[in-house]
């Protein structure tokens, strides 16, 4: 093939190509296409239990060591968290839980059973990468098309030292 018919070529097909990627959808169609293509591309963590979500405003909670280890992994950890609701206006899913840390330092228990916070270590939140799909304005104005768009979701929080001083 000659150059321009490679030139005609690829202004032929670029067009089909951005329709199949960049299909538009009406408000009713849109949240079922979002929900399937979020099954087929990008399978969704399962939500933490209500019951690990006590509440981001709590101090940090020593008297979780005074009960018998706790299932939960956020309240046996020593940096314990919580899950607070967030939302993103426009994405799908349009919510998610996403942990908080509960202490800046992180929970410390002696030998005779009591607990205290220790400021020589930090509780820090664990990120991950969470594919969302954002929705769009059609060109023409007509719906609604979805781009996959990554948003980073802190997942839990760990005990790290804390950045030695001078
Ligand atoms: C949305 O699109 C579907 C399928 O093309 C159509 O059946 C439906 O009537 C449309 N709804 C609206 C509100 O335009």
């Amino acid at each position: 093939m000659s150059p321009p018919q490679i030139l005609v070529l690829a202004l032929f097909l670029v067009p089909v190509w951005s329709n199949k990627m960049f299909r538009c959808y009406n408000e009713t169609e849109l949240l079922g296409a979002a929900e399937r293509k979020l099954r087929s591309h990008y399978p969704q963590p399962a939500e933490p239990s209500a019951a690990a979500a006590r509440g981001a405003e709590l101090p940090c909670p020593l008297q979780l060591y005074q009960q018998p280890a706790s299932t939960e992994l956020s309240a046996r950890s020593v940096s314990p968290w919580t899950y607070v609701l967030k939302t993103l206006k426009d994405h799908f899913p349009s919510s998610y839980m996403e942990a908080s840390c509960l202490c800046s330092g992180c929970i410390l228990v002696q030998k005779d059973g009591s607990a205290f916070q220790s400021f020589d270590y930090n509780s820090l939140t664990v990120k991950q990468s969470r594919v969302f799909l954002r929705r769009q304005r059609c060109s023409d104005g007509s719906g609604y098309y979805l781009t996959p768009v990554t948003v980073e979701v802190a997942v839990g929080c760990t005990c790290v030292r804390a950045n030695s001083s001078p």
